[in-house]
């Protein structure tokens, strides 16, 4: 039997390795470091700089995963996520067969927490479902929304309210009129510059929890404008971004 341990790293400093995540690194015989986007130099350093700092052994292997690019999503978004996951389920058990003999523990280290928009624990699940005899376990990490409120300062919900968490592609067919609270995720096109921002405030926050962090709030009708040519610019300077933020709406008067 092999056995892999998923590891949230959180999503930006190694600060935020949770004591079980670091013990968990260092029970890992080979460490399996992903490879994708266009983020992926900074992304893949940190990753690097995270095994070098927490791991005790010198005798840690890391071996790079390729991750396949996804298709076009066209109109079949769930059958074109679904074709790249069973992709990636396929890589994973090839190198876990490849690199692990049996009774060593791999390691797979997830950006943020692996439950947050992350489809690491939906591909074990395929590689499981797949035959090879595999144990595995997850251990939580310190996600961009949990750093985003607390560089803010504030609570994600207001008193026994619920939030939603969501993504851009999702916030672009409108702010949800159920909600009060909502965390956009994976938000490439700026859907908050198209909303009416009317009673909305927004708190944003690029690269959080890393030394290039920004952060912008106030009322979405006054920064709007602003946070897209920020995150123009910086994106521009670094080659790639990761932003996320939380729209409230204020109560009506
Ligand atoms: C694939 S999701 C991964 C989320 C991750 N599992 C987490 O817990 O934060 C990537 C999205 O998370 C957000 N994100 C991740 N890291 C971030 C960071 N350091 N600063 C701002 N947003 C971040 C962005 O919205 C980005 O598009």
């Amino acid at each position: 039997m092999r056995n892999i341990l998923i590891i949230g790293i959180g999503a930006g400093n190694p600060d935020h390795m949770t004591i079980e995540a670091i013990a968990a690194l260092n029970r890992a015989d080979v460490l399996f470091i992903p490879d994708k986007g266009e983020e992926k130099a900074a992304l893949r350093a940190l990753r690097e700089g995270i095994c070098a700092r927490f791991i005790r052994s010198p005798d840690y292997r890391t071996v790079p995963v390729d991750i396949p690019r996804r298709g076009e999503a066209g109109s079949d978004y769930h059958g074109v996520v679904d074709d790249w996951h069973e992709r990636i389920a396929t890589r994973y058990r090839a190198l876990f067969e490849a690199q692990l003999a049996a009774g060593q523990t791999g390691a797979l280290l997830v950006w943020g927490d692996p439950a947050l928009y992350d489809s690491t624990l939906r591909i074990m699940e395929r590689v499981v479902a797949s035959g090879l005899p595999i144990d595995w376990q997850v251990y939580p990490g310190i996600s961009s929304v949990q750093v985003l409120a607390a560089r803010h300062r504030i609570p994600l919900n207001t008193i026994g309210a619920p939030i939603l968490i969501t993504t851009g592609r999702r916030l672009a067919a409108g702010f949800p009129a159920d909600q009060d609270s909502v965390v956009v995720m994976l938000d490439g096109e700026q859907a908050f510059a198209r909303l009416d921002p009317d009673r909305l405030d927004i708190y944003w926050g690029a690269y959080l929890g890393t030394p290039d962090e920004i952060l912008l709030a106030g009322p979405l009708s006054e920064l709007s404008a602003e946070i897209v040519s920020v995150r123009a610019a910086a994106r521009a300077r670094h080659g790639w971004i990761m932003d996320t933020y939380l729209l409230r709406r204020r109560p009506a008067a």
